[in-house]
């Protein structure tokens, strides 16, 4: 998705098509939706098969959705594309799972994911990092969005206990429950690649539930954890099991890559921001902050309404699907003071919501934060100037926003 928005001319809310794919490839959303900001908050689209749903674009009204969970309820779904299928993993998938349930559950996978659990990792994930940005140095071509997809796994792979042969299969699946459309990611139809990649990540996690039961050992890995905690005095079900693992692989791999390229890119075409943040190193947490908020790489996430509500001026009805858009909330003239500007500098609390809001917020944030803190750290530590060698190519997806291609070429730092 286009993050630096061009000028936006004649934009015509009666036919913006927000499911329109080319708008997150060769489009320009940002416009569009600071026009709804303006204009319509609330924004009512119905598509040509019938199902409908509504936008929220504005920070207060996304908090709202996301945040008001007697309002607005996780349980039928939260991802856009499944509009109009509601989740058979209602109450037993974390994510598809409104308090109280919600909060026992959470509260016992969180305890591993804090942001002191995940403090004990960081060199490891230091020494990962390094490896994975060596080859960068060599002065080739370097597809960053591209190797990137494979970074979670290096990351998080020895944390969630997944041995190293499986990563590259499971970043391919993870990559088709959020882009099924896109061409690199796509088997058959967009329905065809949903079911067969969220089947067979859900089987993977059920199968190694498995084999860890009749093995009887543990490696004090977060899927190991999952085995032995209990959620309101009760162990975790087999099923709840193997769902949470499926949300902790999919919620890893598909959004910090991206974050990784957004932030990368931002750089590459405003080199007096990385001359900024490579002169201070103390600026890397607001760099990484700025690169979460510029990129919100989970576009939006979807609730329905359990009663009529008024939200943004209109009335969503029982049972409507609202769609709350992190990416225009992230660009809110309100709350950021030139949300289109790409600074490194950001003065005040960068109030973001790329990580969510309210009971859902992302479970896995301190370990993104450090992962990216550790990333930027390195990268300006190795890096002298990084330049565009190429086409950058966006992700097909109206809910991730990300890339798949961003060939860069590097010139190496002196003194790292
Ligand atoms: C830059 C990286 C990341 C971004 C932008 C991101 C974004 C988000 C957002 C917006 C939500 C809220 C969903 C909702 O309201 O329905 C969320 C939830 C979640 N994320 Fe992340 N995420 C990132 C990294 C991670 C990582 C590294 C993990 C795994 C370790 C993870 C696992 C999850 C899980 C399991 C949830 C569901 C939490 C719940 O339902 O209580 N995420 N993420």
């Amino acid at each position: 998705m286009r993050l630096t928005p061009g000028a936006g001319s004649d934009i015509d809310l009666g036919r913006v098509d927000l499911f329109d794919l080319d708008l997150y490839t060769s489009g320009d959303p940002h416009p569009i939706w600071d026009v709804m900001r303006a204009k319509a908050p609330l924004h009512h689209q119905v598509l040509p098969d019938g199902r409908e749903f509504w936008s929220v674009t504005r920070y207060d009204d996304v908090c709202r959705v996301l945040g008001d969970y007697q309002t607005f309820s996780s349980e039928r779904g939260t991802v856009v594309t499944h509009l109009g299928v509601d989740d058979v993993a209602a109450g037993k998938l974390l994510t598809s799972t409104d308090p109280p349930r919600h909060t026992q559950v959470r509260r016992a996978i969180g305890a591993k994911l804090t942001a002191r659990a995940v403090a004990s990792w960081q060199d490891r994930i230091r020494r990962a990092i390094v490896r994975f940005l060596e080859p960068a140095l060599d002065g080739g071509t370097f597809d960053l969005a591209e190797r990137a997809h494979r970074l979670p796994m290096i990351v998080a792979g020895p944390l969630l206990g997944i041995p190293e042969r499986d990563w590259d299969e499971l970043v391919q699946l993870t990559a088709m429950v959020t882009a099924p459309s896109d061409p690199h990611f796509q088997h058959g139809s967009e329905a065809a690649t949903l079911a067969i990649s969220h089947h067979e990540l859900v089987t993977y996690v059920a199968e190694w539930v498995k084999r860890r039961r009749s093995a009887g050992r543990e490696d004090g890995s977060l899927l190991d954890h999952l085995m032995s905690v209990r959620a309101g005095d009760m162990p975790l079900t087999d099923e709840e099991i193997a769902l949470d693992g499926y949300s902790l692989l999919l919620g890893a791999n598909v959004t910090t890559p991206h974050t990784v390229s957004g932030t990368v890119l931002a750089l590459i075409e405003r080199p007096e921001q990385f001359a900024k943040a490579q002169a201070d190193p103390s600026l890397v947490p607001n760099l990484v902050e700025e690169g979460l908020r510029w990129t919100s790489a989970a576009c939006n996430f979807m609730r329905y309404a359990v009663s009529e509500t008024r939200i943004g001026g209109g009335t969503v009805p029982a049972g409507g699907a609202v769609v709350a858009w992190i990416g225009s909330a992230n660009r809110d003239e309100s709350q950021f003071t030139d949300p289109h500007t790409f600074d490194v500098m950001r003065s005040g609390a960068n109030r973001h919501l790329a990580f969510g809001f309210g009971p859902h917020y992302c479970i896995g944030g301190p370990l993104a934060r450090m992962t990216l803190r550790i990333f930027f750290e390195e990268l300006l530590q190795r890096f002298a100037s990084i330049h565009l060698d190429g086409e950058s190519q966006h992700l097909r997806s109206y809910f991730i926003a990300g890339m798949t291609h961003l060939p860069i070429v590097v010139e190496k730092r002196r003194t790292p």
